[in-house]
């Protein structure tokens, strides 16, 4: 739409609030366009890339890019914003196109598609197309501090409040895109039984991004040259990322930076600037109880 209308619909968003969806609490803006989400027609070729927000999806999103199209068509990367390039499904914000639209108006293939959905919310179309889906999970602690952040500077995710009331909702799974805890674990479980499923950590990213760029290659069937291995690896270091307009989320307007940066810190144990010890122990021992009867391991701290 022309920047005035943008405008006026920039300033009637209003930053909408939770509900119960179908047991996950969600907003209006990723279940307004259900229908469509729910009916989408997945390809063969199609790769999802899914995760609970904040586990580190722009990273492998722009990873993933650079693998399919760095070299083919390198005028994307500085001309076209990285959420342009992978929509991200479920998402309908008044005055954007809606993610399924620009999914099916997407030129290049294969598609990449983001989507924060827990796994009982997938289009079944995937799953009949037997679409190729990377999964992105991160430490819970480090997730929810990002997450807090980000709902400060992101106006179309409900307030946040302060640190401690956003912590015990967190714990609660009043988050959108509902528990944590039944995100990851959702995934996992799937995972054990579909081989089309390679379920990544935030954590191996930052230990050992060759290795997993190799682990990400080899179930996508791609061999890149060592050059655009190399490549990838520095356009994806945080630095090189967080100073880069197309992938840093500055294009994108629902952001205020002035509150906080979409790349924010890039680390894992953040968490301890953050935590306070009591709040520390309240978490570990209420993580105990919902992530007992899981083989599903996570690192805290490197
Ligand atoms: S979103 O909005 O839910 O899609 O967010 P998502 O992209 O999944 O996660 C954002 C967090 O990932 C960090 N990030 C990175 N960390 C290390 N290296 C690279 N290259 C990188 N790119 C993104 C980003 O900084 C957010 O984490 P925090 O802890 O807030 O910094």
């Amino acid at each position: 739409p022309p920047i005035t209308d943008l405008n006026i619909q920039m300033e009637s968003l209003s930053r909408p609030s939770l509900f119960d969806f179908y047991g996950v609490c969600m907003t209006k803006y990723f279940t307004d366009n259900w229908d469509n989400i729910q009916n989408f027609k997945a390809g063969p070729d199609d790769i999802v890339l899914a995760s609970y927000p904040k586990a580190g999806n722009t990273w492998v999103s722009y990873i993933l890019d650079l693998l399919y199209f760095g070299q083919t068509s390198p005028e994307r990367q500085g001309s076209v914003p990285l959420h342009e390039r992978v929509p991200f499904l479920e998402i309908q914000i008044p005055g954007f196109p809606s993610g399924v639209d620009a999914l099916n108006e997407l030129s290049t293939f294969p598609r990449i598609i983001k989507t924060h959905l827990p796994v009982q919310f997938l289009p079944k179309s995937f799953w009949e197309q037997n679409s190729k889906i990377i999964y992105v999970a991160r430490n819970a602690k480090d997730t929810a501090v990002s997450y807090f952040h980000f709902d400060r500077m992101n106006k179309a995710q409900p307030e946040p409040g302060n640190w401690e009331s956003f912590l015990q909702r967190f714990m609660e799974g009043k988050m959108v895109f509902g528990s944590w805890y039944e995100h990851v674990r959702g995934w996992w479980e799937k995972k054990q039984s579909s081989s089309n499923i390679l379920y990544l950590f935030y954590e191996d990213l930052i230990e050992d991004i060759e290795q997993e760029l190799g682990r990400i290659c080899s179930f996508l069937g791609l061999s890149p040259t060592t050059e655009l291995k190399k490549q990838v690896t520095e356009k994806v270091l945080f630095d090189s990322m967080k100073t880069n307009k197309m992938v840093n989320g500055s294009t994108d307007e629902v952001f205020d930076f002035k509150i906080s940066p979409f790349m924010r810190k890039g680390r894992v144990g953040d968490w301890k600037n953050h935590f306070t010890v009591q709040q520390d122990e309240q978490f570990n021992e209420d993580y105990e109880k919902k992530m007992k009867n899981t083989d599903l391991l996570f690192r805290t701290v490197l």
